[in-house]
């Protein structure tokens, strides 16, 4: 696959472009994966290159001055409104004569760095102005050039939304054209559960209901919600979070094997598990709650009911997971961040005759982040004495590879320039997603209307007490809790 190109960014004075999409394209010209290339910055508002790669800057870690120098030579801006057809499709010229100046055959990436109501109109207004299409390239032996978009998430608010805007981008882009992101499967721990999971024949025999007691999905932040208060107050934790990074990071954990592990192999049975999970209809196997001073935030309103932590329960209902808690537990200002995947395996049974019965069950955590890597609890004897203790079997990811793996979004820009798609996120897929999570949030909308449910106000660095009684009658305890 052609690796010249130009990548368009639609929504190119947002944070994502200074914070994210700019340091990614910085590394991946760093580590030679892109050569020959030009970025064309889109956006309603006055601005330049230099300042959009100016504000980006702090945030490359490892800067190199010869790339910083190229990125400038090769970065442009175009104002535009996403609304306005007639100005929007002077960006087609302008594209044309950016390619010219660079030699480039052709090849683009539209970027939609911007909120999914724009999806439609801009995807259309893409499409009327001829900026889509994948022509022939005689010269080169009739091969085509290529045409990809990437959509930012959210992708929609719930199902019927995301379901609008597939079947309006599918209008313009067939499946093969479309990547939606959800950042966490450019992760390199995210990446790693399926390598682990099939091609460790040690821990496929036992990754069943047989020998796994219960599941937690962890992702707890010690940020707020910093200046996106208006973004977020529309969302909440269950959408911002627990629709797409929990449920890639259940899916990958929980899914069948896939004949490969490449795109649509491991997005074909990820739907399928997606399919059986099944929410937990106990009222109180869901907790909702908000951090006390949101209602102070700019932009949210004093009567906000949004939540800014949830813990819930699922099954999976199929026969590798029948009866086997899933356990999510996310919120923001809690006391640390921490992203991992918790798999409790069943006791041990008590060895009576010696009369040892204290020792903890195994498990395994699959560490997104911080402190990359996967370990494995066991029981060992302490030395010169009877008694049992629990140690841990480690693979630190960066005391093995080093500091500097790639970071996500490089990944995944990458990913799109060699067309690989497993990670990114199918039409049915996303669809399943929001299937899940509408019915966690109209059966919450519900009962908080006839106050059954209550939003649990807690203390910056805490979480509502609730969330331990959810795990607790299931003697059970957060793996959070217990580090
Ligand atoms: C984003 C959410 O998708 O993920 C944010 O919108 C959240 O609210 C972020 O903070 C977490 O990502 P990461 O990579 O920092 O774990």
């Amino acid at each position: 696959m052609e690796d010249k190109c130009l990548i368009v960014i639609l929504g190119a004075t947002g944070d994502l472009t200074k914070k994210k999409l700019i340091p990614a394209i910085h590394n991946l010209v760093a580590n030679k994966k892109i050569k020959d290339f030009a970025i064309v910055g889109v956006g309603r508002a006055h601005s330049n290159p230099k300042l959009i790669l100016k504000k980006s800057k702090k945030y490359v870690e490892k800067l190199n001055k010869k790339t910083w120098s190229t990125l400038e030579k090769r970065m442009y801006y175009f104002q535009a409104d996403f609304y306005n057809n007639i100005g929007f499709c002077k960006l087609e010229e302008f594209t044309k004569s950016i390619e010219k100046k660079h030699k480039l055959p052709g090849n683009r990436i539209f970027y939609l760095a911007t909120l999914p109501s724009h999806f439609k109109v801009i995807a259309d207004n893409l499409s009327k102005c001829g900026l889509t299409k994948e022509k022939r390239r005689k010269k080169q032996g009739f091969k085509k050039n290529w045409t990809k978009v990437v959509f930012e998430k959210p992708f929609g608010h719930d199902l019927k939304s995301a379901k609008q805007i597939n079947k309006c981008i599918t209008k313009v882009f067939k499946e093969k054209q479309i990547y939606r992101i959800d950042h966490y499967l450019g992760k390199e721990l995210i990446q790693n559960i399926a390598v682990a999971r099939f091609t460790n024949t040690i821990l496929e025999p036992l990754w069943n209901k047989k020998h796994i007691d219960h599941v937690q999905i962890i992702l707890s932040e010690d940020v707020g919600i910093e200046e996106r208060g208006a973004f977020y107050d529309k969302y909440g934790a269950i959408r911002d979070v627990m629709q797409n990074h929990m449920m890639q990071m259940l899916s990958l954990a929980t899914m069948d094997t896939p004949k490969k592990l490449t795109g649509d192999y491991i997005r074909d049975k990820k739907v399928k598990i997606l399919k059986s999970i099944k929410p937990s209809k106990i009222k109180e196997d869901t907790v909702v709650g908000q951090y006390i001073g949101y209602t102070k935030e700019k932009v949210i309103s004093k009567a906000s009911s949004t939540e800014t932590f949830a813990a819930t329960k699922m099954f999976i209902k199929n026969r590798r997971w029948k009866n086997v808690p899933f356990y999510f537990i996310t919120g923001k200002k809690m006391k640390n961040k921490i992203t991992s995947i918790y798999v409790q395996f069943k006791e041990a049974p008590c060895l009576l005759f010696s009369n040892v019965c204290n020792f903890k069950p195994n498990y395994m955590v699959i560490q997104i982040q911080p402190e990359e890597g996967f370990y494995i609890q066991l029981n060992a004897k302490i030395p010169g004495k009877p008694d049992i203790t629990s140690v841990k079997m480690d693979f630190c990811h960066e005391c093995t590879f080093g500091p500097g793996s790639p970071v996500a979004y490089e990944n995944l820009l990458n990913d799109v320039i060699i067309g690989d798609q497993s990670t990114f996120v199918r039409t049915d897929e996303i669809e399943q997603q929001w299937k899940i999570i509408d019915k966690i949030k109209n059966s919450i909308n519900r009962t908080i209307k006839n106050k059954k449910t209550k939003l649990h106000k807690y203390k910056i660095g805490t979480y509502p007490k609730e969330a331990d009684k959810l795990i607790e009658k299931d003697n059970r305890e957060w793996h959070l809790k217990v580090k």
